[in-house]
């Protein structure tokens, strides 16, 4: 039998810009995890579930047909990872096998809690991971975030992917999107093997280093939001308002390597002040796209947390679900936390996960 488990993220910033090809966002590991176990079957394979399971489905109308949105539901993403980790195994002259494999989440709670830390990322990742073991394909952790990611991709269609590399090598990550119409044309090139061995255009993965009085805080809005949709909405705009959106994604790229500037120079002021930039020019977004991504929970959470000096916003998609506060670790939190309870803000008690 064998085991992987992969962490959930949070976006720190850089959010929307990081899905263009090339544009930097920052991401954190928490450490919640998704884990999946293998085990060889006889007869029939089989997959395991206690929180992702086929008895929801979501769809909308289009004219007389059903269309069922899958993007928001972690059970295919853990099919696309066998489906490919499969194809890999098959490139690579394994012979493929019967098991059981079984999926555990830390991230969807048993009392339907969803945190918005990332599930189908994790998941994908842990399946991934654990099929890796389970055939010995020895990837390594490059290889794994890039099947990992065309994994994800095949099921949500768009997306930075910046998530499977927050799951896959842990910590803080200065992340850089690759091109997607390039990888959607390699892939008719080349086989996934080869793909696994090439340089992928504009992708960057680099590992950051919290200076050590950062402490970061996590506030909780308890309404879940669809990054999915979310994203397909601020790309009609991106058609529409096409100056405004090229004045954004440059902002983002100067205000995001101001504050990679500020870890590699082990500067909480500096990191603070980029959190606050972000945070406008999102706003900004959200304004000209007409999408709303900070919601009046994440609007209250956030500026309960500015009023004990720490920066503050909601983290990737918004919409819902969780914000950050980035805020001196000799700052005492306890009445921060107490204002965000009584406004319905939940602290969430996540650590940043490091894998060495
Ligand atoms: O809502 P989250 O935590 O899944 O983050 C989404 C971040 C976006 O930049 C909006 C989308 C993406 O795929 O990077
Ligand atoms: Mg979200």
């Amino acid at each position: 039998m064998v085991t992987a488990k992969a962490p959930g993220k949070l976006y720190i910033a850089g959010e929307y810009a990081v899905v263009e090809t090339g544009y930097p966002a920052i991401v954190v590991a928490m450490n919640q995890f998704v884990t999946v176990t293998v085990e060889p079957a006889v007869k029939y394979g089989s997959i395991i579930s206690q929180q992702y399971q086929e008895n929801s489905l979501q769809w909308q109308r289009d004219g007389t047909r059903l269309v069922f949105d899958n993007r928001d539901n972690p059970f295919h993403y853990i099919l696309s990872a066998i489906r490919l980790t499969e194809k890999y195994a098959i490139q690579m002259g394994v012979p493929l096998q019967l098991y059981k494999l079984e999926v555990d989440s830390d991230l969807d709670s048993d009392d339907g809690k969803k945190y918005g830390l990332g599930s189908s990322a994790a998941v994908t990742v842990a399946t991934v991971k654990a099929l890796n073991e389970f055939y010995k394909l020895e990837m390594t952790p490059a290889q794994l975030y890039k099947l990992a990611a065309i994994a994800h991709l095949d099921v949500q269609g768009n997306g930075s992917l910046g998530d499977i590399a927050a799951s896959v090598y842990g910590g803080w990550l200065a992340y850089r999107s690759f091109d997607k119409s390039w990888l959607a044309a390699a892939r008719n090139q080349y086989s996934l093997r080869e793909l696994l061995n090439m340089t992928w255009p504009q992708l960057k993965i680099e590992l950051l280093t919290a200076p050590k009085d950062l402490r970061l805080l996590v506030g909780w809005t308890g309404s879940p939001a669809s990054t999915s949709q979310l994203v397909d909405r601020v790309s009609i705009a991106k058609a529409e308002r096409r100056s405004e959106y090229a004045q954004f994604l440059n902002d983002s790229e100067s205000i995001i390597e101001n504050i990679i500037t500020g870890f590699k120079q082990h500067s909480l002021a500096k990191i603070k002040e980029g959190i606050h930039a972000n945070r406008r020019l999102l706003n900004r977004l959200a304004d000209f796209s007409g999408v709303e991504i900070e919601t009046a929970p994440l609007r209250k959470l956030r500026e309960i947390a500015t009023d004990f000096g720490g920066a503050a916003k909601f983290s990737g998609a918004g919409g819902g679900d969780c914000g950050i506060v980035i805020i001196d670790k000799q700052t005492d939190v306890s009445a921060l936390l107490d204002r965000w309870q009584n406004a319905d803000i939940e602290p969430l008690a996540l650590k940043v996960h490091e894998i060495n």
